[in-house]
């Protein structure tokens, strides 16, 4: 059986995992970066030193876990991009040095490919394989894109944002709100307790490609609301809040979040999820023979919008990963390169980290 190695590091977690076969997990470490919560988004230089930090003990704990060494291994793997350039250059030249010291083939994986191939794993190992062709909506803090994937490895893009990704335009607006970063968990945590309809936001008019996604609006008329409201004694509350807490209770965060910010922050997530959907509606609706929508990246953890993407909402059967693996991990680098692996399609030693690496 192959043993995959793979090592992501693209972002603000340092993650490694072993993946045997196709589907097998064997481990899989995810170090979250906690520096970046004061500064409420994540600073290059700080994540770079974090994963100098982190990379050694957590392959090593995945090694472990496993019950394996560098010599049991049949391939590394390493996210080549798209990404910070400090964070990916950790990562990948870590895995370049595993590949030099073992003699075993490096492969170099895209990070929003790795998105995908954890629907792909999870599904193929519950019985259930995702159907081709398929659509795939990726959406995280970096990016906000629709392909179609004529099977896996084969990606054209469809949209993607013009401006603010999804997840960023939660951690945008939380930041503003003084929910801290990252701000998707706590506005999926608060959303179910106001009123969604309370506040329309209008929806991006784009000109041009329909199937394009903009955020940056919404952001926008978020400010307006707040700049037009007395809400600096509440935002006061709830960053003094955090600043003895790092991760509040439901409770602690309803005490000093008022019934009209609560319904501001389910009408602003329920923007988003209706952008998100009527998107995915409308490829699905212009792709004759789509048989099924993949949602993945860090956004794909919201409880209304795992509610809300249903077959009905969209047109063919939706397809998530399970929370461990819809935010950045490993298991995901390996599962995509597993096909990679099988072709002997390697990377060389000297190849470059790519912070704008595109998929299709
Ligand atoms: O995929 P990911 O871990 O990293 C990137 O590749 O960007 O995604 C992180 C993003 C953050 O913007 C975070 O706020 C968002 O995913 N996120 C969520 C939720 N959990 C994480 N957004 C909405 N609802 C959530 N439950
Ligand atoms: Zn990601």
């Amino acid at each position: 059986m192959t043993r995959i190695l793979a090592i992501e590091s693209s972002c603000d977690e340092t993650a490694a995992a072993i993946l045997e076969g196709e589907t097998r997990v064997l481990s899989s470490v995810v170090a979250s970066q906690m520096v970046h919560g004061k500064y409420g988004g994540v600073v290059p230089e700080l994540a770079s030193r974090e994963h100098l930090r982190a990379i050694v003990p957590v392959v090593r704990e995945a090694l472990e876990t496993a019950g394996l060494k560098f010599t049991d291994l049949d391939a590394v793997a390493a996210t080549s991009g798209p990404g910070l350039a400090g964070s990916l250059l950790v990562g990948l030249t870590y895995a370049k040095a595993i590949s030099f010291a073992t003699g075993i083939p490096l492969i170099a994986v895209n990070h929003i490919e790795g998105h995908i191939h954890a629907v792909i794993l999870e599904a193929a190992a519950a019985g259930k394989p995702v159907e081709f062709p398929a659509l795939a909506l990726i959406v995280s803090g970096g990016h906000t894109h629709l392909f179609e994937a004529r099977e896996p490895g084969s990606y054209r893009l469809l949209g993607r944002t013009r401006d603010d990704a999804a997840g960023e335009a939660f951690d945008k607006v939380a930041k503003l709100l003084g929910f801290g970063y990252p701000g998707g968990p706590v506005i999926d945590l608060l959303a179910p307790r106001g009123n969604a309809l309370a506040i329309r936001f209008t929806p991006a008019n784009m000109k041009g490609n329909k199937l394009d996604f903009s955020f940056s609006g919404l952001k926008t008329a978020v400010l307006r609301w707040v700049e037009a409201r007395d809400m600096e004694a509440e935002i006061a509350a709830r960053k003094a809040l955090l600043r003895g807490n790092p991760k509040p209770s439901l409770e602690e965060w309803l005490a000093v979040t008022p019934p009209a910010t609560l319904d501001l922050v389910a009408s602003f997530q329920h923007t988003v999820i209706g952008e998100l959907l009527r998107h995915a509606a409308r490829a699905a609706e212009s792709l004759e023979g789509a048989r099924s929508l993949i949602i993945s990246g860090g956004v794909a953890c919201n409880s209304g919008l795992r509610a809300a993407a249903t077959q009905h909402a969209v047109g063919v059967p939706v397809y998530f990963p399970t929370r461990a693996l819809s935010t950045d991990n490993a298991v995901m680098i390996a599962a995509a390169a597993y096909p990679l692996f099988r072709a002997g399609k390697f990377a060389s030693l000297e190849i470059a980290a790519e912070p704008n690496l595109a998929l299709a």
